[in-house]
């Protein structure tokens, strides 16, 4: 089964996407066959700096391999590396109606959060959509917010395949991630688009100050609380022993524990849950070019991919010459 997903090269990782996304894509590298890329062509859609652009491809390939990147098994590169997937988008496009895309939910939300509504914003799933067609992907593992990308993916599949013949395979199902929402410090969704975010590895000081910080309600330490509103709880969630847990659970309900107990060994928590590979992280730091070159062999492997189903689909559509 081939599994293939994109990440956008939007800044260092944190700790939703590791727990919403990243810890999904490397569990499945065991009984799948896994390709995973940096979707930089994607990223330019919001007119990130050049300089951005470079840094944070490698950012995050950084992160993937210190959490555990099958590099000899797994294929992972950068989109723009194979850039057969731009002339594969323009064949889909071709079939690919207006109101398709018009109907696309994420492309009205980023316009309406302020995101100059650009041609290639607009045209995102297409791009979205060869990326998962171009490498005969099954499934596509990705968040809640991505299912619309997924359908439109199969939409624009079927609508080849009925006009050329059965040349794309047609995801067959895709992957919701069951991890709740990983709340940030403010409450909201954790996100970099809100600067309330906790990063996997940044210094172990500022993550334990952000946790120190995170908004909680004014319940007195005396008084019952209710772990299940807490957003100091939903993170314990995600590295506390089940055993613990209920242990905590039970202070919360039984009053007298303050928030600041519990946010300190949310803190410790955390950063033992990622100690393991922040070494590994910080000797990628001083690699670059290893990180480099598991992108150039990544590269070389999808574009051997690539090239074969975009050589089909311009024969289909009667590009022979
Ligand atoms: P951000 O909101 O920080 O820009 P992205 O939209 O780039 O994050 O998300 C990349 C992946 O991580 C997606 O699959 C998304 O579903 C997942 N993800 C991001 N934030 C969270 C979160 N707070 N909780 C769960 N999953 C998340
Ligand atoms: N749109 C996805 C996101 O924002 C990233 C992405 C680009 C992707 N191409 C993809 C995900 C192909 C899955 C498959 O998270």
């Amino acid at each position: 089964m081939r599994v293939l997903s994109g990440i956008q090269p939007s800044g260092r990782l944190h700790i939703g996407n590791f727990f919403g996304a990243m810890r999904q894509h490397l569990k499945l590298q065991a009984d799948h066959d896994c390709f995973y890329f940096i979707a930089d062509y994607h990223a330019l859609t919001s007119n990130p700096s050049p300089a951005d652009v470079a840094k944070h491809t490698l950012d995050v390939t950084m992160d993937y391999i210190a959490l555990g990147l099958n590099t000899e098994k797994t294929v992972f590169w950068r989109q723009s590396n194979v850039p057969e997937v731009t002339e594969f988008t323009w064949l889909l496009s071709c079939v690919t109606p207006m109101g398709l895309l018009q109907r696309c939910t994420s492309f009205k939300d980023k316009v309406a959060q302020g995101m100059s509504p650009n041609h290639g914003l607009f045209a995102y799933p297409v791009l979205q959509a060869a990326d998962i067609l171009i490498y005969n992907s099954n499934l596509v593992p990705v968040g809640a917010d991505q299912k619309q990308h997924i359908e439109v993916t199969r939409d624009i599949a079927i609508r080849f395949n009925n006009a050329y013949g059965e040349i794309l395979t047609v995801p067959k199902e895709y992957i919701i991630e069951s991890v709740a929402v990983v709340p940030g410090t403010d409450g909201r969704k954790m996100s970099k688009s809100y600067g309330n975010t906790i990063e996997m590895f940044e210094p172990e000081k500022t993550v334990k100050k952000k946790i120190m910080r995170i908004v909680t309600d004014s319940t007195p330490v005396e008084k019952p609380k209710d772990p299940d509103k807490c957003n100091v709880f939903a993170l314990l969630k995600l590295v506390a022993s089940t055993d613990e847990l209920a242990q905590w659970e039970n202070r919360y309900r039984s009053g007298g524990m303050g928030y600041s107990e519990v946010k300190k060994r949310l803190a410790e928590l955390m950063i033992d849950y990622f100690k393991p590979f922040r070494e590994k992280r910080t000797e990628l730091e001083n690699n670059a070019d290893y990180v480099k070159k598991v992108l150039a062999a990544g590269a070389e492997r999808a574009k051997s991919v690539a090239a074969k189903t975009l050589a089909k689909a311009r024969y289909a559509v009667g590009l022979r010459g």
